[in-house]
């Protein structure tokens, strides 16, 4: 059962520098992110990771950042606005049950997937969209919060990755978080 959204005003804490001591975006997406690459990442809140990830694709490539909130998107376009980020960022309001990428089909080279998916309605509705819009060999990085998703659950996410193309390739290590590095196939 999906967990409940995360209250917007608790983006101010998860953008918080201080978090950078536990997870730090550039060693956590260290290798994943080339110039011009077209990537995904649902759920950015703020964009504790976004940042990282407009500075690795440069001008030539595009975050597209899709969240239920608007408040997380404002403030995640007003965060790339004053790094002079922001002609690579593709920001969506979703809905909770489409994130509205039908547009994307086979163009995303990586998506990031961090402390997302358990608040999502339904896992498998999740990866079906990502795994429609990424292309083959594409990696997906999915990071859950070890305090909120029980060993089960992500095994069951393991399980609706897979049943949509996304295969189990490593287990990354990262503070507070169980995690999985998935290929499509
Ligand atoms: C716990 S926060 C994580 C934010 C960010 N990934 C991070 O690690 O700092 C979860 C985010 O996912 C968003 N979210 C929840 N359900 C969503 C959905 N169905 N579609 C898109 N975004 C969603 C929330 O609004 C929130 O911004």
């Amino acid at each position: 059962m999906a967990h409940r959204v995360c209250p917007w005003w608790l983006g101010y804490f998860l953008i918080s520098p201080l978090r950078k001591w536990r997870q730090n975006p550039g060693k956590i997406l260290d290798g994943f992110v080339r110039e011009g690459m077209t990537v995904l990442e649902p759920g950015p809140g703020m964009g504790f990771f976004t940042i990282d990830l407009l500075r690795q694709v440069g001008p030539a490539g595009r975050v597209v950042a899709i969240d239920v909130q608007e408040k997380m998107l404002s403030r995640l376009k007003r965060r790339a606005a004053k790094a002079g980020l922001i002609k690579s960022l593709d920001a969506r309001l979703a809905s909770p049950n489409s994130m509205a990428i039908e547009d994307l089909a086979g163009m995303a080279d990586f998506t990031l997937a961090f402390a997302v998916v358990h608040e999502f309605p339904d896992a498998g509705e999740f990866f079906r969209q990502v795994s429609a819009a990424s292309k083959a060999n594409s990696s997906l990085l999915l990071a859950e919060p070890s305090g909120h998703v029980t060993p089960m659950e992500f095994k069951g996410e393991l399980g609706a990755a897979s049943r949509y193309g996304f295969h189990l390739f490593s287990r990354p290590n990262i503070r507070g978080s169980r995690a999985a590095l998935l290929r499509k196939h």
